[in-house]
């Protein structure tokens, strides 16, 4: 279960929840608990197909308000009209979100009170997709996604879905996040007050982070150590600065940041090939740390010790540089391209250096002599082209993520103006 680690002061205070009709629909109700619990004020909206999995009286009695349900009810209107009740909320849920609702919410298709509810709100919308693994991978699925996380207002961001058994018995992406990660991503949220101070509204942004690995045989293999705190600080970052954030990520033990589609890869070339399938992009942070080489003919079975003989000889072939490819691509090239430079020793020579031979815009550049991998705080040195280097005090990853998201921002508004 994902730890709930509430801001000093939430800014949702008030959620509107929709429960789409999918049996995940069940966990609505162990979310309605647990944000009544962490304070929230919840009021829920099923649609025809939620009250198929659970009754209207289950929610009304956790919400500990009346359940809406239809959208020409004059009842409920004229207890609360639709766009009032829109208006309302800081938050509004939609957990589970169903490959319907997403559809609707995508087209604008106003036909029921959930979906005329998303298209009256002024509030940001958090989606807890879950659905069958097939549906969710379908491609009208994820352009229905995309469509919604490229809203500037209302902004879209996504919690989950989980991989893992479903509850059709198939195995893979599509089960609905559970209800305590929902409440996490809904206490971390800026809700409203979000609106308006997102700086990176309608850009693509591409991270790249953790280590990659490279197989020697089924069993072993050569990795770089890296935690990827700082990539996913930095994923979350944008995120929040309202870019549409794809994340390419190698093997690590971190949780999806709300609002970044990632996509998971082992390889140095499994990681160049992501890049390349999500560009374009406005602006890449490749903070990865790529494994030079690669071993040239990976058994493909375990390597046995033979007795008498020695241990085997690895033959190893440099893998590609995906911060030199990128900011080279003929095509594509994002418009900021940032690397990273973690260095033992001559930063600031071997950071000026890499800005050259990488071809790259920014990096930023950390002395790894002192435990930087693994701990949540890092001191940084930011090189810019043409610029005298920038050193950061002390902080945390993800102030750094912050501050260097700032920075993106500031760089971006001062190229349009
Ligand atoms: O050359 P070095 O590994 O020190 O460069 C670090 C920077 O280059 C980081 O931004 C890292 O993500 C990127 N890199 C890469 N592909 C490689 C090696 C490094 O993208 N094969």
């Amino acid at each position: 279960m994902t730890a709930v680690e509430a801001p000093h002061t939430p800014r949702v205070r008030r959620v509107l929840l929709i429960v789409g009709g999918g049996i995940a629909a069940y966990k609505a109700l162990e979310l309605v608990r647990l944000m009544r619990k962490a304070g929230l004020e919840v009021k829920a909206v099923l649609t025809r197909s939620g009250a198929e999995f659970v009754t209207p009286l289950s929610l009304a009695a956790l919400t500990g308000s009346a359940v809406r349900q239809d959208l020409f009810s004059s009842e409920d209107e004229t207890a609360m009209g639709h766009i009032e009740l829109s208006r309302w909320a800081d938050l509004i849920v939609v957990a589970p979100a169903t490959a319907g609702l997403l559809a609707k919410a995508a087209t604008g298709a106003a036909d029921d009170l959930a979906s005329t509810t998303l298209i009256a709100t002024d509030a940001p919308v958090l989606l807890a997709p879950a659905m069958n693994v097939r549906m969710w991978l379908h491609p009208a699925v994820q352009a229905n996604l995309a469509t919604v996380r490229a809203f500037s207002e209302p902004r879209y961001t996504v919690v989950g879905p989980d991989d893992g058994e479903m509850a059709c018995g198939e195995y893979g992406p599509g089960r609905m996040a559970e209800p305590a990660a929902i409440l996490a991503a809904i206490l971390t949220h800026d809700g409203k007050a979000g609106s308006g101070d997102r700086p990176l509204a309608g850009r693509h942004a591409l991270v790249t982070a953790g280590p990659t690995f490279e197989p020697i045989d089924p069993v072993r293999g050569l990795t770089n150590r890296s935690s990827g705190k700082q990539g996913y600080a930095i994923a979350g970052a944008l995120a929040r600065a309202g870019a549409r954030v794809t994340l390419v990520s190698g093997p690590v033990g971190l949780g999806t940041p709300t609002g970044v589609d990632r996509v998971s890869v082992e390889t140095a070339d499994q990681m160049l090939a992501a890049v390349e399938a999500a560009l374009p992009a406005d602006l890449a942070v490749l903070t990865a740390a790529v494994s030079d080489w690669r071993v040239a003919d990976a058994a493909d079975r375990k390597i046995k010790k033979q007795p008498g003989e020695g241990p085997p000889t690895l033959t190893l072939v440099e893998n590609p540089d995906i911060l030199k490819a990128l900011s080279r691509h003929p095509d594509h090239r994002p418009a900021l391209v940032i690397g990273f430079a973690a260095e033992t020793g001559e930063l600031e020579r071997r950071a000026a250096a890499k800005l050259e031979t990488k071809g790259c815009d920014w990096i930023v550049g950390n002395d790894v002599s002192e435990g930087v991998f693994g701990a949540d705080e890092t001191r940084v040195m930011l090189f810019r082209k043409g610029q005298t280097p920038d050193p950061w005090p002390e902080t945390t990853k993800t102030a750094v993520a912050d501050r260097l998201v700032h920075a993106v921002a500031v760089h971006f508004k001062k190229e349009a103006s």
